[in-house]
């Protein structure tokens, strides 16, 4: 990893905290867990929230899941929530819980509700950033029940190598890459597994990045580089030998990789905190993946690598993520 010292342009980028006094942000739920497929993630990331934030004297608290999350703020137990949840379907990721904060008028951190249930859809996602003429990888949406013949007549339409997705789903659970015509029907079998839609989507091959947004900023690209075929759920949450290259490019094409995933994020309505996953080709093509507008906060998580290239650890980290849930300082936009 560079150094903050060797990389000072960056950091200047990113304003001052807005925050000095911990009292400032109130009695603060940390929620996490929840019922979505990515539960054991979300608790991971929500613990570690929640130790960051006590550290730096914030009076926070754990709350598993919306309902327990509701109750409390009906009871006026708490003044904001730091949203850790992730995940769709009422998972905390998906709009449901942010709109059920705005009924509440209580402040929270990330997207709002279009944002992120534009997001949390991938064929929606790609819809929006075509019409914005952004770079993304030619696909075919299909129906839930669309089946084998739904995905060979994808596969046909797109050409080999394709990958096969569910649409709202998270972690790379349910995804497969499909070089051969015969593993079609498995993919499309893992991928039905999921509720919703999926879409079949030309294979970019190359690099994998990700750029973390925070308060408006691009922080420098990260450059996956797992040991196995892809970056499956396996790299991203257990193995020890996937490497992280931050800043994962040089010069202009980090620049240009660092506009493109603030114009993404912005085409979708985000604003606050998020991730912005790209496939560069070997031509140096950006094509983009998805947004996430609830990022993992675990020991193997990117957002927290690419804000220490920075030089910003992990607890000021979190305190930034908490400020998001202030409303924009006067003259400044979303996000
Ligand atoms: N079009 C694509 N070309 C190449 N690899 C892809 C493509 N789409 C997804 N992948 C791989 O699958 C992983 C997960 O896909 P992504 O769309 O980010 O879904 P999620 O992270 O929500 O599961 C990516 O990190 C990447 O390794
Ligand atoms: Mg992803």
């Amino acid at each position: 990893m560079t150094s903050a010292l060797s990389n000072p342009g960056r950091a200047a980028a990113l304003p001052a905290p807005r925050a000095t006094d911990p009292g400032a942000f109130g009695r603060v739920a940390v929620v996490m867990g929840g019922q979505s497929s990515e539960r054991e993630v979300s608790l991971d990331s929500g613990r570690n929230v929640l130790a960051a934030l006590r550290a730096r004297g914030i009076d926070a608290h754990a709350v598993d899941g919306i309902p327990a999350l509701l109750d409390a703020l009906r009871a006026g137990h708490y003044a904001r929530v730091f949203n850790i949840l992730h995940g769709q379907h009422g998972g905390g990721e998906d709009g449901v819980l942010q709109g059920a904060l705005e009924s509440l008028h209580v402040p929270y951190t990330g997207s709002g509700v279009l944002g992120s249930a534009l997001s949390m859809d991938k064929i929606r996602s790609k819809q929006v950033w075509i019409a914005e003429r952004l770079p993304t990888p030619r696909f075919v949406p299909l129906r839930r029940g669309a089946g084998r013949a739904g995905v060979a007549a994808a596969a046909d339409e797109l050409g080999l190598p394709v990958i096969v997705k569910p649409a709202s789903e998270g972690s790379s659970v349910g995804i497969s890459r499909v070089f051969r015509a015969e593993d079609l029907a498995a993919a499309a079998e893992l991928a039905a597994r999921y509720p919703g839609d999926l879409l079949v989507e030309e294979l970019i091959e190359g690099d994998e990045l990700t750029v973390a947004v925070l308060g408006g900023v691009a922080l420098p690209s990260i450059r996956i580089v797992p040991k196995g075929a892809f970056y499956d759920y396996h790299a991203k949450y257990v193995a020890e030998d996937t490497q992280y290259l931050c800043p994962g490019l040089e010069g202009e094409a980090e620049a240009a990789i660092g506009a493109l995933a603030l114009a993404a994020f912005q085409a979708l309505g985000c604003s606050g905190w998020g991730r912005v996953d790209v496939m560069r080709d070997r031509q140096g093509r950006n094509f983009l993946l998805e947004v996430n507008t609830a990022p993992g906060m675990t020991s193997h998580s990117l957002v927290p690598k690419a804000a220490a290239t920075l030089g910003i650890g992990f607890e000021e980290l979190c305190w930034r993520v908490l400020e998001t849930s202030f409303a924009p300082a006067a003259g400044e936009g979303a996000p």
